[in-house]
């Protein structure tokens, strides 16, 4: 691969790991800058197979639930499906955007991540909901009838259409990182991965229940890398305006199947990180 670029001479691709100064090829130098390998540390320990979570207790226990209970569930576990193909694929031309191999490398292995929550949802959606479909193209299409309009529209229609902005250039990483990692992520994704922790806390459906801890834990470090690249781009105030405005609305996507009380806790957390980060000082100042 004639650009082959830094990370991938310091850092095993497969598992994540930074390499030993001995296991390097001479002349090569390791990345200087801390954080890649924090990083590299964290995800090495949050490693976690989609397929090694046992489901069938969930098969089992799915028929028997609460009719209104279901539907909230397979409105919130459809929206996963969807959302979470849908920031696998998007991702790709972050990295290029990026013009900086070290922040390419940490956004593969949150592509690696969202790989991993794609089968995820996509075996619930199979093995659990029964949703109809033999390829998971097939089900993908399933879950759309089933997922909320606001999900569909953020995931299949505003998030590709800034992707394609992106990759030609005509927008900044700022301001795809302000929508990926600070409202889809941030806000919806974690509002929704609320509602089915809270719901599923009795153990009706303790496979899911896993996965979703475990998708929870995964999010977490993706919004940690996203406000520590906001923080290293300084965006515009335009750009911090738009992400909490749109972060207010996003909050609404998932309708009824999100409490009142796990939204109104989630909205205020985009500006809680921004200011943490000093990013909205930067616009008070500017
Ligand atoms: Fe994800
Ligand atoms: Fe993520």
């Amino acid at each position: 691969m004639a650009d082959r670029q830094a990370w991938d001479l310091a850092f095993d691709p497969g598992t994540g790991r930074r390499l030993a100064p001995d296991e390097v090829q001479s002349g090569r130098v390791l990345p200087s800058s801390r954080w890649p390998s924090f990083f590299s540390r964290v995800v090495a320990r949050l490693q976690w197979d989609a397929q090694a979570i046992d489901l069938v207790p969930d098969a089992r226990a799915w028929p028997e639930l609460a009719d209104e209970r279901r539907k909230r569930l397979t409105t919130l576990l459809a929206g996963f499906r969807v959302a979470e193909d849908a920031v696998a694929e998007e991702l790709t031309p972050f990295g290029e955007a990026a013009n900086n191999s070290l922040v390419a490398w940490v956004l593969f292995l949150q592509r690696r991540d969202e790989h991993r929550h794609a089968l995820f949802f996509d075996r619930i959606a199979a093995e659990v909901l029964g949703l109809d479909g033999a390829t998971p193209a097939e089900r993908r299409d399933a879950a759309r009838q089933h997922a909320p309009a606001g999900v569909l529209e953020l995931f299949e229609e505003r998030l590709p259409a800034l992707s394609v902005e992106l990759a030609a250039g005509r927008t900044g990483l700022d301001a795809g990182i302000g929508l990926y990692h600070m409202v889809l992520e941030g806000i919806v994704l974690s509002a929704g991965q609320c509602a089915l922790l809270g719901d599923l806390e009795d153990g009706a459906l303790p496979g899911v229940r896993e996965g979703v801890e475990r998708v929870e834990l995964d999010e977490r470090w993706h919004i940690g890398f996203g406000l520590r690249c906001l923080i290293d781009a300084q965006p515009s105030p335009e750009v911090i305006d738009d992400v909490l405005a749109e972060a207010e609305d996003a909050a609404a996507a998932w309708g009824d199947a999100v409490p009142d009380d796990v939204r109104e806790s989630i909205v205020p957390m985009c500006r809680r990180r921004l200011s943490v980060a000093k990013l909205l000082d930067t616009r008070a100042a500017s």
